[in-house]
């Protein structure tokens, strides 16, 4: 087995945790100083040398603080020299800019893949990325990881009926449902949500194509953000007859006042992955979060096995 250490940036200590204990590991001891204007300074205070080094860091809020964390770790890194680097980045902040919406803005994704590989991470092992495009973007090797198995695992233990209907809330998200409908053995349907380029963050939700009376509604999304697109869409679905609505999506961003719209919204139940470290006020009754320190750590082991 390769002699391997998992550090940890700040924005994701318990998701670390978690996937260092299922390795039989304690987490690499790394300071994350700051100077007085807010400077990050990150201290690597063990010898890396021909060792194989993992870094787990979300691209969650405050995203360019947690960009620029596991950039300047990657560099204290490389000058110790160790056989490889390899990012786990269990959310990748800025793949939703994955493509040129309109003239005069950049292709965000993009720009994030290459601060990886200017820091000299050799791979990356990510997780349901909003777009599966997103891994050509980068030069080195993406792991492409996905929690739909566990979070269909959820459903099963939620929803007994067969009489469910999976929904991907957007064109985008097509594939994502297809394949939980595929693994739950259920029918699909996918709204279309419109989203305003001169707003941010707000979507308003269309259309319903087929009978979605008397069903139960699993809808499936990559990322909750404002709650916007789930509110919206399990209200359509209501309107349209469903008669209840589970909710699955890997990254629980809940920027701003989106738990309230989601205490709002007619839903049942919403499951989460802990890809995002969620603050405990950002939780309600209906929100329930599941680990995928399990897959995180499988794909560890297979490196270094
Ligand atoms: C966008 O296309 C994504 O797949 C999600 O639907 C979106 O990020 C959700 O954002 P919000 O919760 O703000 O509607």
């Amino acid at each position: 087995m390769k002699d391997f250490i998992l550090f940890s940036g700040s924005s994701n200590v318990p998701l670390a945790r978690e996937v260092a204990k299922l390795l039989n590991i304690s987490l690499g001891k790394v300071d994350l100083q700051r100077f007085a204007d807010g400077e990050l300074r990150p201290w690597i205070k063990q010898d890396v040398r021909n060792k194989t080094i993992f870094v787990l860091q979300s691209f969650s809020y405050p995203m360019d603080e947690h960009i620029m964390e596991i950039v300047l770790m990657g560099d204290a890194i490389r000058r110790g020299a160790p056989e490889t680097m390899i990012a786990v980045v269990p959310y990748l902040g800025y793949a939703r800019q994955d493509k040129l919406h309109r003239p005069g803005e950049p292709v965000s994704a993009r720009v994030i893949a290459k601060f990886l590989e200017v820091s000299k991470y050799k791979e990356v092992i990510t997780v349901d990325l909003h777009n599966d495009a997103i891994v050509g973007f980068f030069q080195v090797p993406v792991t492409h990881l996905s929690a739909l198995e566990l979070l269909a695992a959820e459903v099963k233990k939620v929803v007994s009926s067969k009489n469910s209907i999976v929904v991907s809330p957007d064109v985008g998200g097509t594939k994502r449902a297809r394949n939980l409908a595929y693994a739950l053995d259920l029918p699909i349907i996918v709204m279309e949500k419109k989203r305003y380029l001169d707003r941010n963050d707000v979507t308003e939700s269309y259309e319903i194509i087929g009978n979605v009376k008397g069903k139960t509604a699993i809808i499936i999304d990559d990322i909750i953000s404002t709650g916007g697109t789930i509110a919206d869409s399990a209200k359509s679905l209501k309107d349209a007859g469903v008669t209840s609505v589970v909710v699955l999506a890997t990254h629980g961003v809940l920027a701003g006042n989106a738990k309230e719209k989601l205490i709002g919204a007619p839903v049942d139940e919403i499951v989460i992955t802990d890809s995002i470290n969620v603050p405990k006020v950002k939780f309600f009754p209906r929100l329930r979060m599941i680990s995928i320190a399990p897959i995180l750590a499988d794909a560890i082991w297979r490196v270094v096995r």
